[in-house]
């Protein structure tokens, strides 16, 4: 494993790290979702990230069991606040209130005395800013969380969430944008502030939900217990890749990987990973066997000629508009 800075902070993370969305407490069972963290840990992974909403809240629960018994200092776990994790109007958002509530809930689910980054799932449109980021700074200040970031928020607003941290002398660390070979909509507004400002990005679906391993052939019925096949949330949330062009484009792509000696995830993981704002990729796995795969990412450095067959083939497909970063109008 190689690990890096997470922005311009002290706190190291692994380059590749483990992010239990849709898998655990949902599509997978509690067994496998155990083998995965084993394989995560067994391969150098030190960094995982979950949020309170994740499987109405049993994501963190099981993430917390199967961490119990490692050294809290040898983990960077990381989980987030915004989307709804109850009935109340309340149970939402980032007001001082859901903030101080979902806080207690997510260390008590993760069996643990602080977690490393707690992140803005969104930005809400129905709080003044100025409240969530003091409620934050109470957060550090009461060593619930070491580290803040953001998730999906535009580079106006991670700007301001920034001047904001400063003034109260909190580390605002980070931000969690969806990125991959298809979706860059990160590249032209939001990494250079980020750059500027000392955030690093830890990116999420880098092999864009399984569909960069290649494994779904356009034409044809994805594979038997695929998130494609998940009716309960994956196959909602994938359906944005699943459509005969993605997929023909992305069969052209295996035999550049061929060339590189990868195997097609590895090449979506390490393509993410030669933008020097990342700090890391959050891969997800429903089986043991991805993470060995996805894990040989790490250190990979790929050369320029390859970076540029890869854009010459999957260019009409590649999503750019940073408009596409946006939280809910209103809260959810
Ligand atoms: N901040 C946010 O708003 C946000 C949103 C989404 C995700 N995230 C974070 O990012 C993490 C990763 O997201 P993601 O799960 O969509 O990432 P991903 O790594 O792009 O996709 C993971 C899925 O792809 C399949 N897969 C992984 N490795 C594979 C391999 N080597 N070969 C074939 N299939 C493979 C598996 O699904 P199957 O086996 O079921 O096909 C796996 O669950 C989440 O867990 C969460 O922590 C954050």
């Amino acid at each position: 494993m190689e690990f890096r800075h997470l922005g311009r902070s002290g706190l190291m993370v692994s380059e590749i790290s483990y992010g239990n969305w849709i898998t655990h407490g949902s599509q997978v069972e509690e067994d496998a979702a155990f083998a995965c963290v084993r394989a995560a840990l067994d391969v150098g992974i030190t960094t995982f990230d979950t949020a309170d909403v994740y499987a109405g809240t049993r994501a963190e629960d099981v993430l917390g069991r199967a961490l119990e018994g490692e050294r809290r200092e040898g983990l960077e776990i990381f989980t987030k606040v915004y989307w709804p994790t109850g009935p109340g109007r309340n149970d939402r958002g980032l007001s001082r209130k859901h903030i101080m509530e979902s806080i207690n809930g997510s260390l008590r689910r993760l069996r643990t005395d602080y977690v490393d980054l707690y992140q803005a799932h969104r930005y809400d449109h129905s709080t003044p800013l100025e409240e969530t980021m003091e409620a934050f700074a109470d957060v550090v200040r009461s060593g619930k969380a070491l580290y803040i970031g953001v998730s999906e928020w535009r580079a106006s607003e991670i700007r301001e969430a920034h001047r904001l941290a400063r003034e109260l002398r909190i580390p605002l660390v980070s931000n969690q944008p969806q990125y991959s070979m298809l979706w860059r909509v990160i590249e032209s507004e939001v990494v250079p502030t980020s750059e500027e400002l000392g955030i690093g990005q830890i990116v999420w679906s880098p092999i864009a939900q399984g569909v960069l391993s290649g494994k779904y052939l356009p034409g044809q019925p994805p594979p038997a217990g695929s998130r494609a096949t998940d009716e309960k949330s994956g196959a909602g949330f994938i359906s944005r890749f699943m459509n005969d062009e993605v997929l023909t484009r992305v069969q052209r792509l295996k035999p550049l990987a061929e060339q590189a000696g990868l195997s097609m995830a590895q090449l979506a993981v390490a393509w993410v990973l030669q933008n020097p704002n990342v700090s890391s990729a959050i891969v997800g796995a429903t089986r043991p066997e991805q993470v060995h795969d996805n894990v040989k990412a790490a250190g990979v450095k790929l050369d320029a000629e390859l970076l540029k067959a890869i854009d010459e083939v999957i260019d009409p497909i590649v999503e750019r508009d940073p408009a596409r970063t946006e939280s809910p109008a209103e809260r959810p």
